[in-house]
């Protein structure tokens, strides 16, 4: 079983019961305001989601841990990696992301929960490269993305929704640095 245990949160593959907590988070429009085109997920919706991530722990060997509070056990939303298949211009790639629960933001979660998970790609799994695909505007993720000192690479647009999006990338010699 893959965890990794930070300060305050333990990053875990999923359990059934979190389901209506990240459901919960992802219906909050607050939240998915700069994911994709904004929509909310549904229940089944978040059911799907949270099945494809197990399915991505289990082809890849790395995917998106949930992240939970150790101090109350609550789950807080998702921290970790993905392929980007959603944008080939990118492809072959690793990418890190991030989605809290908005009573979990401005509390340094997600840097703590991304730095634990940057370091589980470079270190522990051994990718060489990861890379993060942020929409232009969104200045939470860029926040988180400067924090963990990736640089930026590219511009591009989505495929499908066309909006910008900004690509900035760290490899194994510039984490060591
Ligand atoms: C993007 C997102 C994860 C960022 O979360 P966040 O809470 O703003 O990010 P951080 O964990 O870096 O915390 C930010 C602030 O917490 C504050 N903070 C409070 N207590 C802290 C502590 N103990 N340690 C560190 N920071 C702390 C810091 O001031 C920090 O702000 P700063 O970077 O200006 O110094 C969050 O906004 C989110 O889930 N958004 C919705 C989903 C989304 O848009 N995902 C990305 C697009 S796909």
């Amino acid at each position: 079983m893959t965890e990794i245990h930070t300060p305050r949160l333990l990053l875990r593959r999923w359990h059934d019961d979190d389901l209506t907590a990240m459901a919960d988070i992802n219906a909050d429009p607050r939240v998915m305001r700069w994911v994709d085109d904004g929509s909310v997920y549904d229940l089944d919706h978040t059911a799907e989601a949270i099945e494809e991530w197990e399915e991505e722990w289990d082809e890849e060997g790395f995917g998106l841990f949930a992240v939970e509070l150790l101090a109350s056990g609550e789950l807080a939303g998702f921290t970790g990696l993905s392929v980007p298949h959603f944008l080939p211009a990118v492809m072959p790639a690793v990418a890190i992301g991030w989605r809290l629960g908005a009573q979990f933001w401005g509390q340094g979660y997600a840097s703590e929960a991304a730095q634990a998970s940057l370091e589980f790609a470079l270190q522990d799994r051994g990718l060489d490269r990861v890379i993060s695909i942020s929409r232009v505007g969104d200045t939470a993720s860029e926040n988180v993305i400067r924090k963990l000192g990736m640089a930026p690479e590219r511009e591009t647009v989505h495929p499908v929704h066309g909006h910008p999006l900004h690509v900035h990338a760290i490899d194994l010699t510039e984490f060591q640095a």
